[in-house]
């Protein structure tokens, strides 16, 4: 995973280095790291993020008009300082995203010939590659070109020689890499966000590219080596930098302001239609990884209701090599609030290569999925800085359900379903508000799940997606064991774990099944479990008598749903303050996934 950024001007670099690299710390945050050269040569690594890399750098360190900076997720080797990027050998530092597949054979064949290793890396190959080039006598950029060609798997690679202070060497396969220039700088990073107020335009490097940039050229080498001419975008302006305002943490934060994610997504895609080729299709697949997986699943329910059209919820991470066959007449909906997770990227070519139209539901409309995409479909959350997703999810619903809306009038299917659907979303940002108001309730709830230390959450067709999306969160920001189960699906097998006093919570609003839900309700109960149902307001008298807790949450059908989300997210939250978790920051985690 990890995030790399590299700027060489007329000018010194630090602090514009380090800027942009702690806008890149939602890919890895565990530690961190710089090289700077001309004048001097200065490698700086830090357990931490990148104002702790600040921190450890000394003002007549920060000369260098070029350097090199990464914030990684640990992936080959344990978060320590030696495993930190900059690698370097021999004068040659270089940051790397991505993962060498062959990298245990390369450092076999290095070591015999006498190269010490001081990491766990796997990333730590390639500077002693680019070394043992140049000791062969190859000139700068043939050096890189040499070591890439050994590499298997992917990698976004940024290279800073000791002895060529003023370039920046650049190549990338697998892993997205932006180069991006302004007069008299040039950068490479791992997406827009960290260009923002350093660059005004940037071209994304591909597969097989080699780049070499000085503080007023750009020259891209494609895969033949030939120089290749690229597109320029405009890099947006950095959003106003995120204030917590009133609030304790980002996710808190983030959770209230859904009611304005979901109005700004909604209005956006309201009436947007489809491409014919796109609304055409026979057969949805949509393909994603975490929240955006659930997403998916909890949409697909409406989604089916609106459209008649069969949807098939994809893990990326499992389609991408199940060879999986594609119909004809098939769309792929691509769902990730970032736009570069490498699983869900991973799946484009296996479409690309059958012809079928590709859809990004995205948040980031600069990344990777979304320049890929046949059609951007967004969602207008706004950045979102908190690791685990909380608005980007509900305006993702927002989005797949407006998706569905645009399917059925293109397929003038049932307008009383789509009137349904539409006043759902019309609704949803109220509802999310007055969710909000019931947060003293919800965190004492979690309190008691805080000090049970486990959860299963069931519910049926969308309430069973809802308590996916419940257990993860709950798992991702307070570390409790939680698991998520259809509720049918309880008695063959799951219901083994209940004990007296087993925290159940189940997700039903009440349409056709509610009264199914309710009848797995009490046989969770009739052993033990103390059950707790997130519902509407009828809902709440189909349950009483059978769950010890009914939150009667506001809305019904479509907008309901959102309040359950609202009400799942603000459980894991004070579950998570409970056990003085970092939230916004959870262990092990990243907010962008860009390894396989
Ligand atoms: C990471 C994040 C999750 C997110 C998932 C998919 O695991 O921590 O919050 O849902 O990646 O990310 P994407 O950007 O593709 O939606």
């Amino acid at each position: 995973m990890c995030g790399i950024v590299g700027l060489v001007s007329t000018q010194p670099v630090a602090r514009d280095l380090i800027s942009g690299l702690g806008q890149l710390e939602y890919r890895g945050y565990d530690s961190a790291g710089i090289a700077l050269a001309g004048p001097g040569f200065v490698v700086r690594k830090v357990i931490g993020c990148a104002t702790d890399l600040a921190a450890a750098l000394r003002l007549d360190e920060t000369a260098g008009r070029a350097g090199i900076a990464h914030t990684r997720w640990a992936t080959h080797g344990k978060p320590e300082e030696r495993n930190a990027h900059p690698h370097v050998y021999q004068g040659v530092a270089v940051v790397h995203n991505g993962i060498i597949e062959n990298h245990a054979m390369l450092r076999e064949r290095l070591v015999e010939s006498g190269h010490v290793f001081l990491s766990d890396t796997d990333s730590e190959v390639v500077p002693h590659l680019i070394a043992e080039a140049r000791a062969r006598g190859a000139a700068h950029l043939d050096a890189v070109q040499q070591a890439v060609e050994w590499l298997h798997g992917a990698y976004a690679i940024a290279v800073l020689f000791a002895d060529k202070p003023d370039h920046i060497f650049v190549a990338k396969y697998g892993s997205p890499v932006l180069i991006g220039a302004r007069s008299g700088v040039v950068a490479v990073a791992s997406d827009t966000i960290a260009l923002a107020g350093l660059c005004l335009r940037y071209t994304a490097l591909e597969d097989g590219d080699l780049a070499v940039l000085t503080p007023d050229s750009v020259r891209i080498l494609d895969s033949f080596g030939k120089t290749a001419s690229r597109t320029w975008e405009l890099v947006m302006d950095r959003e106003q930098a995120a204030e917590l305002d009133r609030f304790e943490h980002h996710t808190r934060r983030e959770i209230a302001e859904q009611p304005v994610a979901l109005r700004n997504t909604d209005a956006l895609l309201r009436g947007k239609p489809l491409p014919d080729g796109i609304a055409a299709a026979q057969r949805l697949i949509f393909v994603a990884c975490g929240s955006s997986l659930y997403a998916a699943a909890t949409a697909r329910v409406w989604i089916e209701k609106l459209t008649g059209l069969p949807c098939d919820i994809e893990i990326a991470s499992e389609y991408r090599y199940r060879e999986a066959p594609i119909q004809a007449g098939s769309v792929a909906v691509l769902v990730s609030q970032s736009g570069e997770t490498a699983d869900s990227l991973a799946c484009l070519p296996l479409f690309r290569a059958r012809g079928v139209p590709v859809v990004g539901v995205v948040n980031v409309t600069q990344s990777t999925i979304a320049r890929a995409s046949d059609l951007v479909w967004p969602t207008t959350a706004g950045r979102e800085l908190g690791v685990a997703a909380t608005k980007s999810f509900t305006a993702q619903l927002v989005a797949l359900l407006r998706l569905g809306v645009a399917f059925s009038q293109a397929r003038d299917c049932d307008p009383a379903v789509r009137a349904q659907v539409v006043a759902g979303l019309t609704a949803a940002p109220m509802i999310c508000a007055e969710t909000e108001e019931m947060e003293p309730a919800l965190a004492e709830l979690a309190h008691w799940i805080a000090g049970e230390n486990e959860a299963l959450f069931i519910g049926r067709a969308a309430g069973a997606a809802i308590a996916g999306e419940a257990a993860l969160k709950l798992k991702e920001l307070s570390y409790i064991r939680a698991e998520a189960y259809a509720a049918g699906e309880l008695k063959h097998g799951p219901i083994a774990l209940i004990r007296q006093g087993s925290p159940v919570l189940v997700f039903a609003g009440t349409d056709a099944l509610v009264g199914k839900t309710v009848s797995n309700a009490e046989e969770v109960r009739a052993r033990g479990a103390n059950v707790v149902a997130f519902t509407d307001a009828d809902g709440a008298s189909a349950f009483a008598g059978v769950a010890e807790t009914v939150m009667a949450l506001p809305g019904r059908g479509v907008g309901h749903m959102f309040a359950q989300v609202v009400a799942l997210q603000l459980l894991a939250y004070h579950a998570a303050l409970a056990l003085g978790r970092n939230v916004d920051r959870p262990r092990n985690l990243a907010k962008s996934v860009t390894v396989e």
